[in-house]
């Protein structure tokens, strides 16, 4: 795949910076050297390759810059102002912070579910459609909205209201519209932070297993403060820490690799005294 990711009317060769590495089965190769909110430095020597098809998990304690990774690689940390960063973080061999690349291509590929479900105030056909709308999407409109609802495993509990309004919805219903919202411009990434903390543990179950469908067709990262939903999804888990050693509250990579690795067999004491509870 190569993803047109450009701004209108920067030139069409040469392609922005592309990493010369055979990387053929990832889809983001994330390099942060350094991140910083103003003076206040958030995450540090962070590095993970995000492979295709498969469920990659963050974990680790509070404020340990698990949603700021989630969102730089989707460029959403471009909304803050005093965000600024050192690293590289490559799509497909391209450089998603190259001058030349627009955020807003950037975020078509690289879709975003959030904490809370948010479906627009407008009926659950429209919070569906509103991308397609957005994108000028020329094919059937419908059949896209329907598909997307089907995939999203919606479609059977909403297809007889499809014009009352998305809010109207319960928790778990609000969460798979906004993934059904999200899958219909046909992302080939989605970016889940904490997609089940406000679910109870059915609707919760239901995401873990529209997850581990919908991965045949999406690259997927969550973040998740539940460690049994990283084992029971994710193929790789990347465990951060805060590091208060300089006076500072500064995230970092402590130790990546398959789930079944780091939580049987850490490399790290730090990961194992984490995985086995004895701080949050
Ligand atoms: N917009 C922002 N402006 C300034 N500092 C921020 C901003 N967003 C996050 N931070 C800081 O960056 C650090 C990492 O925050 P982040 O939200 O990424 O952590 P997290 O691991 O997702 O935590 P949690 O598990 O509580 O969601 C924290 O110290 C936080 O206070
Ligand atoms: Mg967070």
């Amino acid at each position: 795949m190569t993803p047109n990711l450009k701004k209108k009317g920067a030139a069409e060769t040469p392609a922005p910076s592309r990493s010369d590495t055979d990387n053929s089965s990832v889809a983001i190769q994330c390099k942060i050297d350094e991140l910083y909110y103003g003076d206040f430095l958030a995450v540090r020597d962070s590095s993970i390759n995000i492979r295709k098809n498969q469920i990659t998990a963050f974990i680790g304690p509070s404020g340990c810059g698990k949603s700021t990774v989630l969102r730089c690689i989707n460029r959403m940390n471009d909304l803050i102002r005093s965000f600024r960063f050192r690293g590289e973080l490559l799509f497909h061999g391209i450089n998603i912070y190259d001058s030349e690349i627009d955020p807003v291509a950037v975020r078509r590929y690289i879709g975003m579910v959030f904490q809370q479900p948010n479906p627009f105030s407008m009926s659950i056909y429209d919070n569906v459609a509103f991308g397609l709308r957005l994108n000028r999407y020329k094919g059937r409109l419908a059949e896209k909205v329907e598909q997307s609802l089907k995939r999203a495993g919606l479609w059977d509990e909403v297809k007889d209201k499809l014009k009352n309004n998305g809010l109207s919805l319960s928790g778990g219903q609000q969460q798979r519209l906004c993934i059904a919202r999200a899958i219909a411009t046909e992302p080939s990434v989605l970016l889940m932070d904490e997609p089940c903390s406000a679910l109870d543990p059915i609707a919760t179950r239901i995401i873990e297993e529209l997850m581990l469908e919908l991965k045949d067709k999406y690259t997927i990262a969550i973040v998740t403060h539940n460690m049994q939903q990283a084992t029971r999804v994710a193929d790789e888990t990347a465990f951060f820490s805060v590091d208060i050693s300089k006076g500072g509250r500064t995230g970092y990579l402590v130790e990546f690799g398959d789930t079944d690795q780091i939580f049987k067999a850490p490399r790290e004491e730090l990961t194992q005294k984490y995985i086995s509870g004895e701080f949050s």
